[in-house]
């Protein structure tokens, strides 16, 4: 299995910010491990030009479930293909929190991403609440039952553990607590999806940093991570990156 690091630059980032795109190109002229960046829409053509042909992939952020029709301001996975991209980000708990984005709805945008060939990188992650009151791996199973299509494999599909609570807080689960969720997604994608899933990548994902990276990457059935704040730039990013191609 290729490991993968993936980073969503979430609502931030206009042309002059493609400089640092750049700067990744150029830090990883043949990485060992795969890499996407998820800018915001408006950069994804720009972004894929730059980098093709080299890493990273491009991914986007969200997609809408149809291909086209009356839905102001949404784009679909088509015109996310269109753009050169080949990844797109589901069911991010920014979403599913402040657009009540619903398992059902987040499988329709995976569906919706593969018939467009893309990646979906479907994020599955509990609040503090919820693990406060024991319900953590409950509410996993819940997300990935709703939200995974049947027709998940490990080359269409990426699964991204993020607890809530971690995510652009600098705080982050014990290592033992991110090594259980990842060996209950490992083994509920086994059940689910047989041997498909065997080499389905599960990244972690909450304030990866480069101070921290490696021991996440040491848990098992930790495949990479999914990066927020720390993908803003390369002087950040790269050593995350450095962090995960050292695990082999
Ligand atoms: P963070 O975000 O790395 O800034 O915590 C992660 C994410 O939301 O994907």
């Amino acid at each position: 299995m290729r490991k993968l690091v993936a980073g969503n630059w979430k609502m931030n980032g206009t042309r002059a910010d493609l400089s640092e795109l750049q700067a990744i190109v150029q830090a990883h002229p043949a990485p060992g491990v795969d890499i996407v960046i998820c800018p915001p829409a408006t950069l994804l053509f720009q972004a894929a030009q730059m980098t093709a042909g080299h890493a990273p992939d491009i991914g986007a952020q969200d997609c809408h479930p149809a291909a086209s029709g009356a839905h102001t301001g949404d784009i679909s996975a088509p015109m996310i293909a269109d753009t050169g991209a080949t990844a797109v980000i589901v069911g991010h708990s920014e979403r599913r929190e402040t657009y009540n984005e619903t398992n059902d709805l987040i499988h329709a945008k995976a569906s919706a991403a593969h018939a467009s060939g893309l990646i979906a990188i479907i994020c599955v992650g509990e609040t503090l609440a919820e693990r406060d009151a024991g319900q953590t791996l409950q509410v996993i199973g819940d997300q990935l039952a709703g939200s995974t299509p049947d027709g998940a494999t490990s080359t269409n599909t990426v699964i991204a553990y993020e607890p809530v609570w971690a995510i652009g807080t600098g705080k982050i689960p014990t290592l033992d607590q991110i090594g259980e969720v990842h060996d209950f997604i490992r083994e509920f994608l086994t059940a689910r999806l047989e041997s498909a899933a065997l080499d389905l990548r599960i990244l972690y994902g909450g304030s990866v940093k480069p101070t921290n990276a490696a021991e996440i990457f040491a848990v098992p059935n930790v495949d990479g991570a999914l990066v927020g704040g720390a993908s803003l730039s390369n002087a950040d990013f790269t050593p995350i990156i450095k962090a995960l191609e050292a695990t082999f």
